[in-house]
């Protein structure tokens, strides 16, 4: 287990998460931000890459469990991003739309930031959201962080806006 909330534990995901992790991925709601849902092949390079985060830093994005139920209900957890030249560590956030408006993501973002700021030992931490998304800003305002930047991610050949969210260690 990496770290838990009232409700919630977050741990590494794994191989037999791989199913609840491609509904989220898969998902053309939840996925609007990303313009639009994950063909197979890139559920498949996202497994991968946490994977690899795993091993070579000790973190990623982590499977957000429900302790009542053992249920898998989203992920959450720590990334490294390019920002207008910058390497910022981000706390993500992706939850099947099930679980929504239910206060687990922000629950969750809350413990990644106390991660962040007490094992890794990170002064500041970002939440990276494009500028349609206002249901992930909620969870950045909610997580204390403030609005900080604004900027255009190109994303699959599309620009998008985005702002950066960010709160320090204080
Ligand atoms: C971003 C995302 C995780 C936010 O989910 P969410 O359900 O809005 O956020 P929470 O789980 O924190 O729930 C907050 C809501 O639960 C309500 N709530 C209910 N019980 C609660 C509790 N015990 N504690 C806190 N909030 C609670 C809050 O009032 C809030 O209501 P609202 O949705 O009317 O504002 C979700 O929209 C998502 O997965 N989107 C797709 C992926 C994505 O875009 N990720 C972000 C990329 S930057």
């Amino acid at each position: 287990m990496i770290t838990e909330t009232k409700r919630l534990y977050l741990r590494e995901i794994t191989q037999a998460d791989y199913a609840v992790i491609a509904k989220i991925l898969q998902d053309d709601d939840a996925m609007f931000a990303y313009n639009g849902a994950f063909s197979d092949e890139e559920v498949a390079q996202w497994f991968d890459n946490l994977m690899t985060q795993y091993q070579t830093r000790g973190f990623s994005l982590w499977a957000v469990v429900l302790k009542e139920t053992d249920q898998v209900v989203g992920q959450c957890g720590l990334t490294l991003q390019q920002v207008q030249g910058e390497t910022v560590t981000e706390i993500g956030y992706l939850f099947n739309r099930d679980y929504w408006h239910q206060g687990y993501a922000i629950e969750a973002a809350q413990a990644c930031k106390t991660y962040a700021f007490d094992i890794l030992g990170i002064e500041r931490v970002f939440s990276i959201i494009r500028d349609n998304n206002l249901a992930s800003m909620n969870v950045a305002i909610r997580n204390g962080m403030t609005v900080r930047t604004k900027f255009i991610k190109t994303y699959k050949g599309i620009e998008m806006p985005h702002f950066t969210f960010a709160v320090d260690k204080s």
